[in-house]
């Protein structure tokens, strides 16, 4: 709605100047007919100031030269393609791209605006720069914090099992020897002496569990296949839930991070078999998949509560555990995804066997799709 007196195109190239957004309008067959005041002076920046800014190019033939090199051009052609047949309304995708400050990220959104009484198509490429770099130093953080926390645990397992448990076990001892040498005095002196004797034994295998699921000698000694079978044994006794595991050998990472990462991950998914699905048992399988690493743990149960998730996939989970197996993988260039119903759950985490260091960033030495391609 325009009001009266309004000039509609002076109104319509001013705003489309105003924009933030490099923007180019294209006809129905791909052809570039208007670009804006973003878009020339990006062009211009980047030194591709032809004089017309692209203007009477065709873009997707543009996308389509540059696709052999760059499967975001190949992937913007393809969208293209299927809106100018209009099997498909609109395209997003984020990529990386050079510019004279330096590496950038963009976002490109290709549109069919319904309304237009002729076939316009509109591709605007939004700088999303400072939204990756925050994205990209939250993520740094909370794997530097993961770390943090994955080497305090081990102080803290060390130290329960060097001198706590050291020291129970000692009182364990002592109090067998003073039974020993305390047979002529009274019944209730004996029974203090086992009850303290019970108790302290009592106290060594929990201080020795709690400082085995804290730090598993087992992963640093024998690896993941021996410390996940440790875990799904343990976890049995401790929960009465029954595990059935699969284990391939050939499957095991050499990898520290990557052992446990999914040694990490197995922990979370069945404590969370226990406390929340309701399932009497439990299948973990260790297995490969082409050049990733993958475990499953499935499970009988109620599956994830609504609305996590709608049409039975998964969408985004609060809870410090989920996120934090997510965020675990993540950092090792895995992914964790879980498939819920009413007949169950399965979570998956696959990583690749050669894993990439967390701040591995992605290359910016691309060919590009924005105006300088032009
Ligand atoms: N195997 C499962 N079966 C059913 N619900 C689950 C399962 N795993 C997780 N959930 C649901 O997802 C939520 C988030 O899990 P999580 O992130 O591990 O946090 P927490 O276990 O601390 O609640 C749980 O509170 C629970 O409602
Ligand atoms: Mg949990």
């Amino acid at each position: 709605m325009i009001a009266p007196g309004v000039e509609a195109e002076t109104l319509l190239r001013s705003t489309l100047d105003a924009l933030s957004a490099h923007i180019a309008v294209l006809d129905e067959v791909g052809t570039i007919i208007a670009v804006n005041q973003a878009w020339r002076t990006f062009a211009h920046a980047s030194g591709y100031a032809d004089e017309n800014h692209g203007v009477g190019m065709n873009y997707l033939a543009v996308c389509e030269t540059a696709a052999p090199l760059s499967k975001e051009a190949a992937r913007t052609a393809q969208a293209l393609r299927e809106i100018m047949a209009g099997v498909r309304a609109e395209f997003r995708m984020e990529y990386p791209c050079r510019s004279p400050e330096g590496p950038r990220w963009f976002q490109v959104r290709v549109t069919r605006p319904d309304q237009a009484p002729t076939r316009r198509i509109v591709i605007a490429h939004e700088d999303i720069t400072e939204v990756k770099r925050t994205q990209q130093e939250l993520a740094r953080l909370s794997g530097r914090l993961m770390h943090l926390q994955d080497e305090e645990r081990r102080a803290i397992a060390r130290e329960l099992h060097d001198t706590t448990a050291q020291n129970l076990l000692a009182i364990t001892l002592n109090t067998s020897r003073l039974r020993g040498q305390l047979d002529h005095v009274e019944e209730p002196v004996h029974r203090i002496l086992e009850e303290t004797f019970d108790l302290a034994e009592q106290s060594l295998q929990e201080v020795r569990t709690l400082s085995y699921l804290l730090h598993p000698p087992l992963l640093d000694d024998v690896g993941l296949v021996a410390a996940l079978s440790w875990l799904a044994r343990g976890f049995s006794e401790r929960s009465g839930v029954q595990v059935d595991i699969s284990i391939d050998d050939g499957a095991a990472p050499s990898s520290q991070p990557v052992a446990t990462a999914l040694f990490r991950v197995a922990q979370e998914a069945l404590s969370n078999v226990h406390r929340h699905s309701g399932s009497k048992r439990a299948r973990l399988a260790l297995y490969q998949t082409d050049d990733n690493v993958r475990l499953d743990i499935v499970d009988a149960g109620i599956g994830l509560k609504a609305p996590a998730h709608a049409n039975g996939e998964e969408t985004r989970l609060i809870g410090i555990g989920i996120s934090g197996m997510r965020l675990r993988l993540e950092q090792l260039g895995g992914q964790l995804e879980i498939k819920s119903g009413p007949s169950g759950t399965r979570v998956s985490a696959s990583l690749p066997i050669q894993s990439i260091s967390p701040d591995d960033c992605p290359p910016n030495e691309r060919p590009r799709l924005h105006t300088n391609g032009l």
